[in-house]
């Protein structure tokens, strides 16, 4: 996947889309994109085993799922992992967490990493694509429920503008640190949300 972009960076903490404020509309923005992406991934795990791409490392899918057992989730918490790629997160929460659900409603919790990102690049309109993307979590999500971004190319700032209709902030979730220059930030967000009723 990496190989596919100019726009792709890696480091000891997983991969990233290398957005920016200004970030241009891309074909990492389409859903066409990542099932190609992802049907490669599926070759190799066919061929050699290989799980393929997780994004942003390990610890994006521990630092969740440390949060969902702090909380005391439920096991038969119904729990959406939207855009899921290859489902190396699915699998990791099966472990602790499975609520099999005919139904794309009604989810105590839905968790995103890195599609947000991915759905803001959108070529065809990325802010229709932001508002159908609000829309469709909102019809997904039960009032009270929460809502876990992982985001490396919106700031925590940014992130809660974006999700302040509707949603509050619960909890941003520790994720490494840099310094440069004489400023320090975070390279990736973790945010929960609530869903407001
Ligand atoms: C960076 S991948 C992240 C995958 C997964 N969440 C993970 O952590 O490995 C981005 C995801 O967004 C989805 N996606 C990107 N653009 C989309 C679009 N326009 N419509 C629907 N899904 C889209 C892709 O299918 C892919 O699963």
């Amino acid at each position: 996947m990496a190989s596919e972009s100019s726009h792709v960076q890696e480091s000891s903490s997983g991969s990233c889309t290398d957005f920016r404020e200004d970030f241009a509309p891309s074909k990492l923005g389409t859903k066409e994109y990542w099932d190609n992406a992802y049907s490669r991934e599926l070759q190799t795990y066919r061929d050699i085993g290989d799980v393929g791409e997780i994004w942003f490392g390990e610890e994006s899918m521990n630092r969740v799922i440390w949060w969902l057992e702090k909380q005391n989730t439920p096991e038969n918490a119904a729990i959406l992992d939207i855009g899921t790629g290859n489902g190396v997160f699915l699998v990791e929460l099966e472990q602790d967490f499975l609520n099999l659900s005919p139904e794309l409603k009604e989810f105590d919790l839905c968790i995103d990493k890195g599609t947000f990102d991915a759905i803001s690049l959108n070529p065809e309109g990325r802010e229709m694509a932001k508002l159908q993307y609000m829309s469709s979590l909102r019809a997904a999500l039960k009032p009270q429920g929460h809502f876990i971004i992982t985001s490396c190319n919106w700031t925590k700032e940014q992130l809660l503008q974006i999700f302040s209709p509707g949603f509050e902030l619960q909890q941003e979730l520790p994720t490494p640190r840099f310094q440069f220059g004489g400023v320090s930030g975070n390279s990736v967000t973790a945010l929960v949300l609530k869903r407001l009723s």
